[in-house]
């Protein structure tokens, strides 16, 4: 049986990928948030998973208004690092886990979640930049990695109650697959930030680092917390912190053993978190 054996949680902003990706994170600027990561990265490489599912919201660049799934899963062999503007992040591509994903939105389309099946699909610095924290500048990713998109750019936005359970039917989705698989579940996005209008740049350490000790110590209880006070406490783009939901609600029901805990303020317009929870059994 497959199982998930921790999860991993951090923001995702683009510049952090720029500054890799042009050598820049040994400026002072970088130097701090990346010593944040170095853990992280020695972590992963003693318990690196057979697969990733990997949590994230794509901004615009796969998807668009012309459509908008609330929740998608890829299931293709492949996915290519999007160009966002500036052409593709010079990252490896990424390999998917087409059986698993598959596996996956059987049991959690049959537990009424209703997903959109992603054959096809680039992915955007909400996907590699989480990658290339954790896993470093590499010619290979890995392991394969299995993304699971989530909409939280466009109005209306899953609730995080709904993201919680969401992650729990894909915990019971992943003991139920018929391999011996170690499967780490990623949350990310946020934390606190705001891009445009008359708030941009807020930032708020104090309701971030509530937020993780709660998402540690009583995640169901975070779970409803309701989407307005994320925008209004943690700024427009803050929303995009109930998609950790969807990785804690996958974790056990005992408590977590925390591997890594790091918050950082600022990476372009954002406060950086970072969590890495253990499953204790
Ligand atoms: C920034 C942060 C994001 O989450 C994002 O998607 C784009 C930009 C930023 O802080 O620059
Ligand atoms: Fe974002």
């Amino acid at each position: 049986m497959a199982r998930i054996t921790a999860s991993v949680y951090t923001s995702h902003v683009p510049a952090i990928g720029a500054a890799l990706d042009l050598g820049k994170s040994g400026d002072d600027y970088w130097k701090p948030l990346f010593a944040g990561y170095e853990p992280s990265k020695a972590w992963f490489k003693e318990n690196t998973p057979d697969v990733i599912f990997l949590v994230y919201n794509d901004h615009a660049t796969a998807f668009s208004l012309d459509m908008i799934p609330t929740f998608a899963i890829g299931c293709a062999a492949e996915y290519k690092p999007a160009d966002e503007g500036w052409g593709p992040r010079p990252v490896p591509t990424v390999k998917g886990h087409a059986e698993l994903a598959s596996h996956i939105a059987q049991s959690v389309i049959q537990d009424d979640f209703d997903l959109t099946i992603v054959n096809r699909m680039d992915v955007d610095h909400g996907f590699t930049v989480p990658l290339s924290l954790i896993c470093g500048q590499v010619a290979e990713w890995p392991c394969p990695v299995i993304p699971f998109a989530v909409n939280v750019v466009q109005y209306p936005v899953p609730s995080g109650r709904r993201c919680f359970n969401l992650g729990r039917a894909i915990r019971k989705a992943v003991s139920l697959y018929d391999e011996p698989l170690k499967v780490q579940i990623w949350g990310t996005g946020g934390m606190s930030h705001q891009l445009q209008g008359p708030r941009a740049g807020l930032i708020n350490r104090e309701w971030d680092n509530r937020f993780l000790d709660r998402l540690i110590a009583e995640p169901e209880k975070l779970a409803d917390t309701p989407h307005l006070e994320y925008v209004q406490q943690a700024g427009s783009e803050g929303i995009e912190l109930v998609m950790w939901l969807i990785a804690r609600g996958a974790m056990s029901d005992l408590p977590p053993r925390v591997a890594h805990r790091f918050y950082h303020v600022p990476a372009s317009n954002t406060a950086v978190g970072h969590l890495i929870l253990e499953n204790s059994q």
